[in-house]
């Protein structure tokens, strides 16, 4: 037996059809064996080398060693474009959009908190206010000494005061810290701070030791300052109607200032609006009810020395109410506690649509 240029052209013609004929990984596969495995084409004719004289056989082993690398290269190649293929095939099976939500039925809420925090805000930006805030762990002077409560006041006990162990190296006058107990202190660090004319409005938690149906452990607070030179009660109520009626979305809008007291204002109010309650329900308007939503007054004049304001050329005034509170009356919340349960139902029921704020950009007027 023999083995002819001829032979060795043929078979070369034919495994390279099947291989370019293979379409996939597998079929591939079964051409290899057909060409290069131990009972394929090219060993085949290996096997018949043996009975051809020396020359003849150098020539056709090398022939066939030569068919065999470039068989095997073809197969190389085709096997590495299938990979890749099945690889890009893969990616871009597996690839992800990221500007889109995996589940559409669950995109999140946002807190009623911030919500009104948001609205809060926008109001107050309207009428040119700028947003302060400041620390939750306050000291001694800014929350207390500072606003005018005298020390050893009944006040600051009555404010139900977390304090904070002393720490070594307390500058005297700053000691105890405390978590603060309202957003009245961010009037102080402002008045310490800047000069007159002022204009700001704070929102942010504050803290009292207090557990119950309408107290939590943690509130927040919105708190307002003004102080210019001619700055009056006049302006301080108008400031607060307008607010009011835009908030709750309430044209002429009853309201009454009953006096009271505050160690940092003087005179002092809290302010009620009117309302109705029928069938349990609350109605914000007018009514035959009043419901109490905040308290205000002027500054007080040792709170403006203490900041090292003159008070015989400066005065304004200050308000402050529970975010909480106007929350529950504008959207009908009727546990105050819930509101840090953070269950995701009651997330979903009173939350808001993250697309869908009112913000300075939206707000109307
Ligand atoms: N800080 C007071 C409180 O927490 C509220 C208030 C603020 C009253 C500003 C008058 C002026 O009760």
């Amino acid at each position: 037996m023999s083995v002819d240029t001829a032979q060795i052209e043929k078979l070369e013609n034919e495994l390279s059809a099947s291989v370019a004929a293979a379409g996939d990984l597998q079929s591939l596969d079964e051409a290899r064996v057909q060409a290069l495995g131990k009972k394929g084409r090219i060993t085949d004719l290996m096997k018949q080398l043996g009975g051809m004289d020396p020359d003849a056989r150098k020539a056709a082993g090398q022939a066939l060693n030569a068919l065999k690398d470039k068989i095997a290269a073809q197969i190389a190649d085709k096997e590495r474009s299938f990979k890749r293929a099945a690889l890009e095939a893969r990616l871009s099976g597996e690839r992800v959009d990221v500007t889109l939500s995996p589940r559409p039925e669950r995109t999140g809420r946002i807190h009623p908190i911030s919500q009104t925090q948001e609205e809060i805000v926008s109001i107050f930006a309207a009428m040119g206010f700028t947003v302060k805030d400041g620390p939750d762990i306050e000291d001694d002077w800014h929350n207390f000494t500072a606003l005018n409560f005298p020390p050893g006041h009944p006040a600051r006990e009555m404010q139900d005061t977390f304090f904070l162990p002393k720490t070594e190296g307390e500058e005297e006058r700053f000691a105890p810290k405390v978590l603060r107990t309202h957003t009245s202190p961010v009037q102080i660090r402002t008045m310490c701070n800047e000069k007159p004319p002022i204009r700001i409005v704070v929102t942010g938690r504050t803290y009292r030791s207090d557990y119950d149906m309408t107290h939590t452990p943690m509130f927040h607070q919105l708190e307002g300052l003004v102080i210019d030179t001619e700055t009056n009660f006049a302006h301080l109520k108008g400031c607060l109607r307008e607010f009011c009626e835009t908030y709750f979305e309430v044209e002429d809008l009853p309201m009454r200032f009953r006096p009271s007291f505050f160690p940092f204002t003087e005179p002092s109010a809290e302010v009620d609006i009117g309302c109705s309650r029928k069938d349990g329900g609350l109605k914000i308007g007018a009514g035959d009810d009043w419901l109490e939503i905040l308290g205000c007054g002027m500054v007080h004049p040792n709170v403006l020395r203490n900041c090292g304001i003159d008070p015989d050329i400066y005065q304004g005034f200050a308000f402050g109410m529970g975010v909480e509170r106007i929350a529950m009356l504008k959207y009908g919340i009727p546990d105050l506690r819930s509101f840090f349960e953070s269950d995701v139902r009651w997330l979903d029921h009173y939350g808001f649509d993250p697309l869908d704020r009112p913000n300075l950009a939206t707000r109307e007027g």
